[in-house]
Protein backbone atom coordinates (compact mmCIF):
# COMPACT_ATOMS: atom_id res chain seq x y z
CA UNK A 1 0.00 0.00 0.00
CA UNK A 2 1.39 3.45 -0.87
CA UNK A 3 2.58 5.63 2.08
CA UNK A 4 -0.63 6.76 4.50
CA UNK A 5 -1.26 10.11 4.87
CA UNK A 6 -2.74 11.91 8.13
CA UNK A 7 -5.66 14.59 7.95
CA UNK A 8 -6.66 16.37 10.89
CA UNK A 9 -10.02 18.11 10.53
CA UNK A 10 -9.23 20.79 13.02
CA UNK A 11 -11.81 23.57 10.97
CA UNK A 12 -15.50 23.74 12.22
CA UNK A 13 -17.72 26.69 14.56
CA UNK A 14 -17.41 24.66 18.21
CA UNK A 15 -20.77 26.66 19.08
CA UNK A 16 -21.24 23.53 22.18
CA UNK A 17 -18.14 24.79 24.19
CA UNK A 18 -19.16 28.53 24.35
CA UNK A 19 -18.10 30.79 25.57
CA UNK A 20 -14.87 29.17 25.73
CA UNK A 21 -14.72 28.89 21.97
CA UNK A 22 -15.74 32.39 21.24
CA UNK A 23 -11.75 33.14 21.54
CA UNK A 24 -10.27 29.94 21.04
CA UNK A 25 -10.30 26.79 18.96
CA UNK A 26 -12.11 23.88 19.98
CA UNK A 27 -9.60 21.69 19.35
CA UNK A 28 -7.41 23.31 21.57
CA UNK A 29 -9.04 22.98 24.48
CA UNK A 30 -6.49 20.88 27.34
CA UNK A 31 -7.20 17.57 28.45
CA UNK A 32 -4.75 16.86 31.66
CA UNK A 33 -3.41 20.14 30.35
CA UNK A 34 -2.65 19.38 26.56
CA UNK A 35 -4.77 20.52 23.77
CA UNK A 36 -7.09 17.96 22.57
CA UNK A 37 -5.47 17.91 19.42
CA UNK A 38 -1.97 17.27 20.35
CA UNK A 39 -3.46 13.76 21.37
CA UNK A 40 -4.43 12.92 17.90
CA UNK A 41 -1.42 14.23 16.38
CA UNK A 42 1.08 11.81 18.92
CA UNK A 43 -1.35 9.25 17.82
CA UNK A 44 -0.75 9.87 14.33
CA UNK A 45 3.07 9.71 14.57
CA UNK A 46 3.17 6.88 16.88
CA UNK A 47 1.62 4.79 14.13
CA UNK A 48 3.95 5.75 11.48
CA UNK A 49 2.52 8.58 9.91
CA UNK A 50 5.26 11.15 8.58
CA UNK A 51 3.11 13.89 6.53
CA UNK A 52 -0.09 15.11 8.00
CA UNK A 53 -2.64 18.17 6.95
CA UNK A 54 -4.41 19.92 9.31
CA UNK A 55 -7.61 21.28 8.35
CA UNK A 56 -8.58 25.16 9.79
CA UNK A 57 -10.59 27.41 9.52
CA UNK A 58 -10.28 31.32 8.79
CA UNK A 59 -11.40 32.52 12.88
CA UNK A 60 -8.99 29.70 14.54
CA UNK A 61 -6.45 28.87 11.99
CA UNK A 62 -3.61 31.00 13.03
CA UNK A 63 -3.98 29.88 16.33
CA UNK A 64 -3.59 26.09 15.77
CA UNK A 65 -0.77 26.96 13.23
CA UNK A 66 1.21 28.61 16.49
CA UNK A 67 0.84 25.53 18.69
CA UNK A 68 1.09 23.17 16.66
CA UNK A 69 4.18 24.92 14.11
CA UNK A 70 5.81 22.72 11.22
CA UNK A 71 5.07 19.23 13.44
CA UNK A 72 8.17 18.02 14.08
CA UNK A 73 7.96 18.50 17.59
CA UNK A 74 5.45 15.76 17.28
CA UNK A 75 8.01 13.81 14.28
CA UNK A 76 5.61 15.12 11.50
CA UNK A 77 5.43 17.36 8.74
CA UNK A 78 2.35 19.37 9.11
CA UNK A 79 0.56 21.20 6.14
CA UNK A 80 -2.42 23.80 7.20
CA UNK A 81 -5.32 23.72 4.66
CA UNK A 82 -7.73 26.41 4.97
CA UNK A 83 -11.61 25.24 4.57
CA UNK A 84 -12.99 28.95 3.76
CA UNK A 85 -16.65 27.78 5.52
CA UNK A 86 -17.09 24.75 8.13
CA UNK A 87 -19.28 23.08 4.87
CA UNK A 88 -18.86 19.41 6.81
CA UNK A 89 -16.23 16.48 7.47
CA UNK A 90 -17.16 15.57 3.74
CA UNK A 91 -16.35 18.93 2.05
CA UNK A 92 -13.17 19.46 4.29
CA UNK A 93 -12.04 16.25 2.62
CA UNK A 94 -12.46 17.54 -0.83
CA UNK A 95 -10.57 20.90 0.20
CA UNK A 96 -8.24 18.66 0.77
CA UNK A 97 -7.84 16.65 -2.13
CA UNK A 98 -5.00 18.71 -3.58
CA UNK A 99 -2.83 17.56 -0.29
CA UNK A 100 -4.33 14.15 -0.31
CA UNK A 101 -3.49 13.26 -3.96
CA UNK A 102 -4.36 9.61 -4.98
CA UNK A 103 -2.93 8.21 -0.86
CA UNK A 104 -4.33 6.31 1.88
CA UNK A 105 -5.48 8.52 4.92
CA UNK A 106 -6.26 8.39 8.21
CA UNK A 107 -8.87 10.72 9.10
CA UNK A 108 -8.81 12.40 12.77
CA UNK A 109 -11.51 14.53 14.19
CA UNK A 110 -9.53 17.02 15.76
CA UNK A 111 -11.76 17.38 19.23
CA UNK A 112 -11.71 13.50 19.38
CA UNK A 113 -9.81 11.08 21.85
CA UNK A 114 -9.39 7.79 21.34
CA UNK A 115 -7.36 5.56 24.02
CA UNK A 116 -4.69 3.11 22.74
CA UNK A 117 -3.86 5.25 19.43
CA UNK A 118 -4.61 4.19 16.07
CA UNK A 119 -1.18 2.15 15.32
CA UNK A 120 -3.40 -1.64 15.59
CA UNK A 121 -6.05 -0.23 13.01
CA UNK A 122 -3.65 1.20 10.91
CA UNK A 123 -2.22 -2.46 10.95
CA UNK A 124 -5.54 -4.12 9.91
CA UNK A 125 -6.61 -0.91 6.95
CA UNK A 126 -2.84 -2.30 5.47
CA UNK A 127 -3.95 -6.32 5.43
CA UNK A 128 -7.05 -6.70 5.11
CA UNK A 129 -6.86 -3.44 2.51
CA UNK A 130 -11.11 -2.16 2.31
CA UNK A 131 -11.98 0.66 0.73
CA UNK A 132 -12.47 2.24 3.94
CA UNK A 133 -12.43 1.14 7.51
CA UNK A 134 -14.78 3.02 10.26
CA UNK A 135 -14.27 2.32 13.96
CA UNK A 136 -17.52 2.26 16.10
CA UNK A 137 -18.98 1.81 19.55
CA UNK A 138 -21.78 1.35 21.43
CA UNK A 139 -23.50 4.54 23.37
CA UNK A 140 -26.31 5.60 25.25
CA UNK A 141 -27.72 8.48 23.05
CA UNK A 142 -26.66 7.57 19.52
CA UNK A 143 -29.18 10.41 18.19
CA UNK A 144 -25.99 12.74 19.30
CA UNK A 145 -23.98 10.70 16.44
CA UNK A 146 -23.32 8.62 13.19
CA UNK A 147 -25.22 5.21 13.56
CA UNK A 148 -24.23 2.58 12.18
CA UNK A 149 -26.00 -1.07 11.05
CA UNK A 150 -24.45 -3.86 10.55
CA UNK A 151 -25.41 -7.22 8.92
CA UNK A 152 -25.45 -9.97 11.33
CA UNK A 153 -21.98 -12.03 12.17
CA UNK A 154 -21.46 -14.87 9.55
CA UNK A 155 -18.09 -16.91 10.14
CA UNK A 156 -16.52 -15.85 13.96
CA UNK A 157 -13.82 -13.37 13.65
CA UNK A 158 -15.22 -11.97 10.18
CA UNK A 159 -15.91 -8.90 10.39
CA UNK A 160 -19.42 -7.76 9.87
CA UNK A 161 -20.76 -6.06 7.14
CA UNK A 162 -22.30 -2.60 7.13
CA UNK A 163 -25.92 -2.30 6.07
CA UNK A 164 -26.48 1.45 6.90
CA UNK A 165 -25.24 4.28 8.19
CA UNK A 166 -27.28 7.58 9.59
CA UNK A 167 -25.89 10.89 10.81
CA UNK A 168 -27.59 12.48 13.87
CA UNK A 169 -30.94 10.02 13.41
CA UNK A 170 -33.98 11.33 15.44
CA UNK A 171 -34.87 7.58 16.15
CA UNK A 172 -31.81 5.52 16.14
CA UNK A 173 -32.16 1.36 14.77
CA UNK A 174 -28.58 0.61 16.69
CA UNK A 175 -26.77 2.48 19.31
CA UNK A 176 -23.47 2.44 17.67
CA UNK A 177 -21.80 5.45 17.16
CA UNK A 178 -19.26 6.68 14.39
CA UNK A 179 -15.72 7.47 15.93
CA UNK A 180 -14.37 9.96 14.59
CA UNK A 181 -11.26 8.34 12.95
CA UNK A 182 -12.50 6.85 9.61
CA UNK A 183 -9.02 5.45 6.98
CA UNK A 184 -9.75 5.67 3.63
CA UNK A 185 -8.69 5.33 -0.03
CA UNK A 186 -9.15 7.72 -2.82
CA UNK A 187 -12.11 6.28 -3.43
CA UNK A 188 -13.71 8.45 -0.75
CA UNK A 189 -13.43 11.88 -3.49
CA UNK A 190 -15.59 10.69 -5.28
CA UNK A 191 -18.01 9.84 -3.17
CA UNK A 192 -18.04 13.32 -1.35
CA UNK A 193 -18.48 14.87 -4.88
CA UNK A 194 -21.42 12.57 -5.43
CA UNK A 195 -23.42 13.46 -2.38
CA UNK A 196 -25.80 16.23 -1.45
CA UNK A 197 -26.22 18.28 1.95
CA UNK A 198 -27.79 17.32 4.12
CA UNK A 199 -30.58 18.99 6.42
CA UNK A 200 -28.24 21.07 8.62
CA UNK A 201 -26.85 21.87 5.10
CA UNK A 202 -22.88 19.98 5.27
CA UNK A 203 -21.84 17.28 3.05
CA UNK A 204 -21.44 14.67 5.75
CA UNK A 205 -18.56 12.68 5.47
CA UNK A 206 -21.49 9.56 6.66
CA UNK A 207 -23.18 10.12 3.72
CA UNK A 208 -19.97 9.80 1.62
CA UNK A 209 -19.36 6.61 3.32
CA UNK A 210 -22.61 5.27 2.65
CA UNK A 211 -21.72 5.94 -1.23
CA UNK A 212 -19.23 3.07 -0.70
CA UNK A 213 -20.93 0.60 0.52
CA UNK A 214 -24.50 1.63 -2.07
CA UNK A 215 -21.44 1.54 -5.00
CA UNK A 216 -20.36 -2.34 -3.84
CA UNK A 217 -17.16 -0.91 -1.43
CA UNK A 218 -15.80 -2.89 0.95
CA UNK A 219 -16.00 -0.88 4.76
CA UNK A 220 -14.66 -2.14 7.36
CA UNK A 221 -16.29 -1.86 10.36
CA UNK A 222 -13.68 -2.60 13.36
CA UNK A 223 -15.52 -1.88 17.05
CA UNK A 224 -13.49 0.14 19.34
CA UNK A 225 -12.18 -1.44 23.21
CA UNK A 226 -11.07 1.17 24.71
CA UNK A 227 -12.44 4.57 25.65
CA UNK A 228 -13.46 7.58 23.13
CA UNK A 229 -14.49 10.84 23.54
CA UNK A 230 -15.74 13.22 21.39
CA UNK A 231 -14.45 16.58 23.92
CA UNK A 232 -17.21 18.37 21.92
CA UNK A 233 -19.62 19.68 25.14
CA UNK A 234 -18.14 20.35 28.96
CA UNK A 235 -19.18 16.72 30.63
CA UNK A 236 -17.80 15.45 27.76
CA UNK A 237 -14.13 17.43 27.91
CA UNK A 238 -14.38 16.70 31.88
CA UNK A 239 -14.78 13.34 31.34
CA UNK A 240 -12.20 13.47 29.37
CA UNK A 241 -10.43 14.51 31.38
CA UNK A 242 -10.48 11.94 34.27
CA UNK A 243 -9.71 9.18 31.50
CA UNK A 244 -6.74 10.88 30.73
CA UNK A 245 -5.92 12.17 34.45
CA UNK A 246 -6.30 8.34 35.38
CA UNK A 247 -3.09 7.43 33.35
CA UNK A 248 -0.71 9.69 34.71
CA UNK A 249 2.47 9.21 36.17
CA UNK A 250 3.47 10.39 39.60
CA UNK A 251 6.06 13.29 39.25
CA UNK A 252 6.88 16.35 41.24
CA UNK A 253 8.81 19.03 39.65
CA UNK A 254 8.07 22.16 41.60
CA UNK A 255 8.13 23.60 45.10
CA UNK A 256 6.56 22.26 48.21
CA UNK A 257 6.58 23.57 51.43
CA UNK A 258 3.83 22.32 53.98
CA UNK A 259 2.18 20.26 51.37
CA UNK A 260 0.43 17.00 51.27
CA UNK A 261 0.51 14.80 48.12
CA UNK A 262 -1.96 11.89 47.69
CA UNK A 263 -2.20 9.40 45.05
CA UNK A 264 -0.68 10.29 41.69
CA UNK A 265 -0.16 13.96 41.11
CA UNK A 266 2.29 15.95 37.94
CA UNK A 267 3.45 19.03 39.29
CA UNK A 268 5.36 20.95 36.75
CA UNK A 269 8.61 22.88 37.39
CA UNK A 270 8.31 26.20 38.40
CA UNK A 271 4.97 25.68 39.84
CA UNK A 272 4.83 26.54 43.92
CA UNK A 273 2.88 24.93 46.79
CA UNK A 274 2.27 26.14 49.77
CA UNK A 275 0.47 24.49 53.04
CA UNK A 276 -2.14 22.98 49.82
CA UNK A 277 -3.65 19.44 49.56
CA UNK A 278 -3.66 18.21 46.57
CA UNK A 279 -5.38 14.63 46.11
CA UNK A 280 -4.51 12.74 42.65
CA UNK A 281 -4.71 12.25 40.31
CA UNK A 282 -4.32 15.86 39.32
CA UNK A 283 -2.06 18.21 37.30
CA UNK A 284 -1.04 21.35 38.20
CA UNK A 285 0.49 23.34 35.59
CA UNK A 286 4.14 25.29 35.33
CA UNK A 287 4.37 28.58 37.31
CA UNK A 288 1.08 28.34 38.73
CA UNK A 289 0.71 29.16 42.64
CA UNK A 290 -1.19 27.60 45.19
CA UNK A 291 -1.38 28.60 48.70
CA UNK A 292 -3.56 27.40 50.98
CA UNK A 293 -5.40 25.43 49.16
CA UNK A 294 -7.18 21.97 48.33
CA UNK A 295 -7.00 20.41 45.20
CA UNK A 296 -9.22 17.17 44.77
CA UNK A 297 -9.13 14.46 42.40
CA UNK A 298 -9.66 15.18 38.67
CA UNK A 299 -8.13 18.53 38.57
CA UNK A 300 -6.19 20.21 35.70
CA UNK A 301 -4.79 23.26 36.74
CA UNK A 302 -3.12 25.26 33.50
CA UNK A 303 0.12 27.66 33.48
CA UNK A 304 0.17 29.99 35.40
CA UNK A 305 -2.71 29.94 37.57
CA UNK A 306 -2.89 31.41 40.94
CA UNK A 307 -5.21 29.52 43.88
CA UNK A 308 -5.65 31.08 47.09
CA UNK A 309 -7.49 29.75 50.42
CA UNK A 310 -9.91 27.54 47.66
CA UNK A 311 -10.87 24.41 47.23
CA UNK A 312 -11.17 22.44 43.46
CA UNK A 313 -11.81 19.33 42.29
CA UNK A 314 -12.77 18.01 39.33
CA UNK A 315 -12.47 20.90 36.93
CA UNK A 316 -10.18 22.55 34.69
CA UNK A 317 -8.48 25.64 34.48
CA UNK A 318 -7.06 27.15 31.70
CA UNK A 319 -3.51 29.36 32.15
CA UNK A 320 -3.72 32.11 34.35
CA UNK A 321 -6.64 31.92 36.23
CA UNK A 322 -7.02 33.25 39.64
CA UNK A 323 -9.33 31.59 42.35
CA UNK A 324 -9.27 33.42 45.55
CA UNK A 325 -10.92 33.10 48.88
CA UNK A 326 -13.78 30.80 47.52
CA UNK A 327 -16.63 30.26 50.36
CA UNK A 328 -17.64 26.48 49.11
CA UNK A 329 -15.80 23.93 46.97
CA UNK A 330 -15.34 24.88 43.12
CA UNK A 331 -16.30 21.72 41.57
CA UNK A 332 -16.94 20.09 37.68
CA UNK A 333 -15.75 23.63 36.46
CA UNK A 334 -14.36 24.84 33.08
CA UNK A 335 -12.60 28.27 33.05
CA UNK A 336 -11.19 30.04 30.36
CA UNK A 337 -7.94 31.87 30.03
CA UNK A 338 -7.06 34.33 32.34
CA UNK A 339 -10.44 34.07 34.53
CA UNK A 340 -11.04 35.30 38.17
CA UNK A 341 -13.41 33.99 40.41
CA UNK A 342 -12.87 35.42 43.88
CA UNK A 343 -15.28 36.35 47.31
CA UNK A 344 -15.13 39.82 47.37
CA UNK A 345 -14.46 42.00 50.34
CA UNK A 346 -16.04 45.12 49.57
CA UNK A 347 -19.62 46.03 51.47
CA UNK A 348 -22.71 45.53 50.53
CA UNK A 349 -21.86 41.62 50.44
CA UNK A 350 -22.81 40.74 47.05
CA UNK A 351 -22.12 38.61 43.90
CA UNK A 352 -20.37 40.73 41.25
CA UNK A 353 -19.78 39.53 37.91
CA UNK A 354 -18.01 40.53 34.99
CA UNK A 355 -18.93 37.81 32.54
CA UNK A 356 -19.05 36.61 28.47
CA UNK A 357 -21.61 36.13 26.43
CA UNK A 358 -23.04 32.65 26.63
CA UNK A 359 -21.47 31.63 30.10
CA UNK A 360 -22.69 29.37 32.72
CA UNK A 361 -23.02 30.05 36.44
CA UNK A 362 -24.34 27.96 38.94
CA UNK A 363 -24.16 29.48 42.85
CA UNK A 364 -26.11 27.90 45.64
O1 LIG B 1 -17.38 12.73 17.09
C1 LIG B 1 -17.90 11.78 16.22
C2 LIG B 1 -18.96 12.38 15.31
O2 LIG B 1 -18.32 13.46 14.58
C3 LIG B 1 -19.55 11.33 14.35
O3 LIG B 1 -20.29 10.34 15.06
C4 LIG B 1 -20.45 11.99 13.32
O4 LIG B 1 -20.88 11.04 12.39
C5 LIG B 1 -19.68 13.10 12.59
O5 LIG B 1 -20.51 13.79 11.68
C6 LIG B 1 -19.10 14.11 13.60
O6 LIG B 1 -20.20 14.79 14.21
P1 LIG B 1 -20.11 16.23 14.92
O7 LIG B 1 -21.39 16.95 14.69
O8 LIG B 1 -19.70 16.01 16.33
O9 LIG B 1 -18.95 16.96 14.13
P2 LIG B 1 -18.39 18.43 14.41
O10 LIG B 1 -19.19 19.44 13.70
O11 LIG B 1 -18.18 18.58 15.89
O12 LIG B 1 -16.96 18.37 13.71
C7 LIG B 1 -15.98 17.42 14.03
C8 LIG B 1 -14.58 18.02 13.84
O13 LIG B 1 -14.36 18.42 12.49
C9 LIG B 1 -14.32 19.26 14.68
O14 LIG B 1 -12.98 19.19 15.18
C10 LIG B 1 -14.49 20.41 13.72
C11 LIG B 1 -14.07 19.81 12.40
N1 LIG B 1 -14.80 20.35 11.22
C12 LIG B 1 -16.17 20.30 11.20
C13 LIG B 1 -16.87 20.76 10.12
C14 LIG B 1 -18.38 20.67 10.07
C15 LIG B 1 -14.09 20.86 10.15
O15 LIG B 1 -12.82 20.89 10.19
N2 LIG B 1 -14.78 21.33 9.06
C16 LIG B 1 -16.15 21.30 8.98
O16 LIG B 1 -16.72 21.72 7.96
Amino acid sequence: MEQLKGLILSGGKGTRLRPITHTSAKQLVPVANKPVLFYGLEAMAEAGIAEVGIVIAPETGSEIERAVGDGSRFGLRVRYILQEEPLGLAHAVLTAEGFLGESPFVMYLGDNLLQGGIADLVAAFREHAPDALILLTPVPDPQNYGVAELAPATAAGEPRAVLRLVEKPVQPTTDLALVGVYMFTAQIHDAARAISPSARGELEITDAIQHLVDGGMRVEPHIVRGWWKDTGRLEDLLEANRLILDTILERIGGELLDCRVDGRVVIEAGARLERTTVRGPAIIGAGARLYDCYVGPYTAIGEGCEITNSEVEHSILLEGCTVCNLDGRMESSLLGRNVTVRRGDSQPRAYRFLVGDNSDLSIL
